[in-house]
């Protein structure tokens, strides 16, 4: 039998790799000098079964698609009602990098946004846990969403932090309303190292389909978050993960989806497949040009639409 799916995918990489608009993240100077040619494309079935096209197999950081993993991890170690105490779950129509903290209580608008992941990220793991044993917690826990050991790219992860600037002052925000109990310096340490976790594009995929698979690994079986959980976390990657073009996504896509600043993208459906592409360079939005074109064709070709 003829494979359908590679073949699929390889023409629709053809058909998008002519668009070089945008840039690749300029405020890491590590991802400014990223290949911006690079290109991959990959589903994963809940069967475990993958399919790639592409530079599948290439390393790059999670950066923002880890948010989504690591909210499941707090909302799984903490459970539901401390989390939903400290950060909320209404898309902000802002940037990525806003404050979007509530006016009165402090509190972040959701999890996507790098208020609410930085919040997050200081509530993965058991109350009283040292930084750390946090991180350490997080790399394993995303480590079991794509049932291989992932580790972090340091030479990202001091580049980040000599630019973090802009997430120290959302952190110090968040300490001043108390939403942060520790030193924001540390969790901002903490919460750019989750963002330096090297993954492929088949890694994001099976990730991708661990969620689609309510919360259990395809490949390892193993039950990574419970399924109420997975329930939320696609609920808020709905409505939030694309930040301020979430609506527009919402609209012309309809796959609960997360982007990152190097470039991945990832979609998944309930009961069905986990999807991931990586394409450098970004849009205003801070999301993947030809991730997004991608995700367009693929919602229209095979009628993923949620609605
Ligand atoms: O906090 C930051 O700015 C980065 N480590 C992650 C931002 C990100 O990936 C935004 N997504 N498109």
């Amino acid at each position: 039998m003829r494979p359908i799916i590679p073949d699929y995918l390889a023409e629709a990489l053809r058909d998008v790799e002519p668009d070089t608009s945008g840039e690749p993240a300029g405020y890491i100077p590590e991802l400014a000098a990223a290949n911006p040619e690079r290109l991959g494309a990959a589903f994963a079935m809940i069967d475990g079964e993958v399919y790639g096209a592409g530079d599948i197999d290439t390393e790059f950081t999670i950066q923002s698609i880890s948010k989504p993993f690591v909210y499941a991890l707090a909302l799984s170690d903490r459970g539901f009602d401390p989390v939903l105490a400290k950060v909320g779950v209404e898309p902000s129509g802002e940037a990525f990098n806003e404050i979007s903290l509530e006016s009165d209580t402090g509190r972040p608008l959701n999890p996507m946004i790098n208020a609410g992941a930085i919040t997050v990220h200081s509530l993965a793991g058991t109350e009283g846990l040292k930084p750390r044993e946090r991180v350490e917690r997080v790399l394993h826990g995303l480590s079991a969403f794509a049932g291989r050991r992932l580790k972090m790219d340091e030479a990202v992860c001091v580049s980040e932090m000599e630019h973090a600037h802009r997430n120290l002052a959302i952190a110090h925000m968040l300490r001043n309303h108390n939403v942060l109990t520790e030193d924001p310096r540390v969790i901002v340490d903490g919460y750019t190292r989750q963002c330096s976790v090297l993954v492929t594009t088949r890694d994001l995929a099976m990730m991708a389909a661990t969620l689609a698979n309510r919360g259990k690994n395809p490949l390892s079986g193993e039950q990574v978050v419970p399924e109420p959980v997975v329930r939320q976390v696609l609920s808020v990657m709905f409505s939030c993960g694309m930040y301020d073009a979430a609506g527009d996504w919402a609209t012309q896509v309809g796959i609960p989806a997360k982007s990152g600043v190097a470039g991945g993208l990832i979609g998944a459906l309930p009961g069905q497949i986990g999807m991931a592409t990586f394409s450098p360079r970004l849009d205003g939005h801070g999301n993947s040009v030809r991730g997004v074109s991608l995700f367009e064709r693929f919602s229209s070709d095979m009628g993923l639409h949620v609605m």
